[in-house]
């Protein structure tokens, strides 16, 4: 069995590749985009030739489309650019996997629904607000469409260690290291969740044969700054620069949703899965990274 991480020197991506690497029976094929990586190919989803070239030279039977340029305040000042990549390089690797007839899974988000009226189950109809939630919409459209037996896997606040230390987490951590104030958010719920567990429990919906859309969430809701003053504890940082304030005083570029909190009883009923509380996750990804603090 051949399997294809696209995008797998990423945050999400990474754990997936490596969980696959790690179980050691199958071929993997991970794939970067800016991030060189030795053991990877590199491959811009926007370029069609280059996919089908892709695609052609590796005959993958699963394929995980975990790339994607998630900035979502990027992508509402350039949602052409957000297009090509996000939609039309999207659109390109499901119309490959669809002659090759790969299994997809897609990583969508918790940004497709408004957040006004939660929980959100996976049959309720997408309401998006911002550009980046219009284009997951869009692609989860396609996904449905252009690739019967697809997986769409809708997840939201990932955390976990990465080489970029780009996710919220490191955010929090290297503000209070530079001794700057971390602004965060009271207002805004999600449920922070942990990458390994996403990786693994979409191995668990592979192995069953799922298909349609999936809410791989963790198990608690969580404002963003419960979940910063939590990371502080957890990492033994001091707490005080972190403040919170309100969503229309931050003023972010894209408007964001305030409760988009995706239900998780689907995936709960059909997966015998334990995830990590946001505590458990945190420490977890401290021990690590070496940086378990009190
Ligand atoms: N992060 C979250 O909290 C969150 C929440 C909900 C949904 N999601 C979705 O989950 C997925 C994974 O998120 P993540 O946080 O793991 O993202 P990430 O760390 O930013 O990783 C994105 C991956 O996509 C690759 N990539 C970027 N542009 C590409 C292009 N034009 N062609 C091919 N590959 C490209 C990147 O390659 P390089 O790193 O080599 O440049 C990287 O491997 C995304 O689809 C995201 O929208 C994320």
């Amino acid at each position: 069995m051949k399997q294809l991480v696209v995008g797998a020197s990423g945050l999400l991506g990474g754990f997936i590749y490596r969980s696959l690497i790690h179980e050691g029976l199958d071929q993997i094929i991970g794939s970067y985009y800016g991030l060189a990586q030795p053991d990877m190919i590199p491959l811009a989803m926007e370029d069609q030739a280059a996919v089908d070239a892709v695609f052609a030279a590796v005959k993958p039977q699963i394929v995980y489309l975990v790339a994607a340029q998630p900035n979502v305040d990027w992508c509402e000042r350039e949602p052409a650019a957000a297009y090509r990549i996000n939609v039309g390089g999207t659109e390109n690797v499901l119309r490959a996997c669809a002659r090759n007839k790969a299994r997809v899974v897609f990583f969508s988000s918790d940004y497709v629904f408004r957040g006004d009226a939660p929980p959100y189950y996976e049959d309720d109809v997408p309401d998006p607000i911002n550009v980046y939630g219009q284009h997951k919409v869009l692609c989860e459209q396609l996904v449905l469409s252009l690739c019967p037996g697809g997986l769409v896997v809708r997840t939201t606040g990932i955390y976990g260690s990465e080489a970029r230390r780009k996710n919220f987490v490191y955010r929090v951590l290297d503000t209070i290291g530079r001794g700057e104030i971390v602004a965060v958010p009271h207002d805004q719920l999600g449920s922070p969740s942990y990458a390994p567990d996403i990786a693994q429990v979409v191995q668990q919906l592979l192995s069953m044969g799922a298909s349609g859309i999936y809410h791989v969430v963790g198990p608690e809701m969580m404002d963003r700054y419960s979940f910063a003053m939590l990371i502080a504890r957890v990492f033994g940082l001091p707490s005080q620069q972190i403040v919170a304030l309100d969503t229309a005083t931050l003023a972010q570029t894209a408007p964001r949703p305030l409760a988009p909190v995706l239900d998780g009883t689907k995936v709960r009923a059909a997966c015998a899965f334990e995830f990590h509380t946001p505590a458990a996750g945190l420490k977890a990804m401290a021990r690590l990274t070496g940086q378990l603090g009190a």
